[in-house]
């Protein structure tokens, strides 16, 4: 299934996010494709928002943040990946990704997964954004 969106604001982009968060079951991996400002981090800090997190920074420097979720059913925990500064395979997997991704009960958001796209996860829902204006991103969901 494909859903195209046009965002006008920052928060049009998160309230994007968090309707998306909104319909998910279970945890899974979200591959969030686009340059830099994009609006990868924003769009993640509304999926976060659904999940009752307020403060969510980029893990740029640090590669990986986890953030424990209370308040919903099956999901238990939001890991929130970012792959721009990895080089091989070997790192990504020293964050135990497959673990992460082979339980529900985690939801895995990835920016810059162009990066490693054969290794990530079939079942997956994979986000691309574009700039097309100052404020304004194209943003097409595609899950799998
Ligand atoms: N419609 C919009 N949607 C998302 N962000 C927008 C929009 N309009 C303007 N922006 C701005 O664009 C920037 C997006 O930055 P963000 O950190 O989310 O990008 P990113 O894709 O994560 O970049 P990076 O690759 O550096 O991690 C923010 O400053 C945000 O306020
Ligand atoms: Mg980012």
């Amino acid at each position: 299934m494909e859903q195209l969106f046009v965002s006008s604001s920052t928060e049009e982009t998160q309230e994007i996010a968090y309707r998306l968060a909104s319909g998910l079951k279970k945890g899974t991996t979200l591959c969030l494709y686009g340059s830099l400002a994009a609006g990868k981090t924003t769009f993640t800090q509304g999926l976060a928002s659904f999940f009752g997190i307020s403060r969510l920074v980029s893990p740029t420097f640090i590669i990986m943040r986890q953030y424990p979720v209370t308040l919903h059913p099956v999901i238990k925990t939001l890991y929130h990946l970012d792959l721009y500064r990895l080089n091989s395979v070997e790192e990504i997997k020293a964050f135990d990704v497959e673990e992460i991704w082979n339980d529900p009960t985690n939801l895995l958001i990835i920016e810059w997964p162009e990066k490693f796209v054969d290794i990530l996860p079939k079942n997956r829902i994979d986000i691309f954004l574009k700039a097309t204006g100052d404020n304004q991103r194209e943003i097409r969901i595609l899950t799998h």
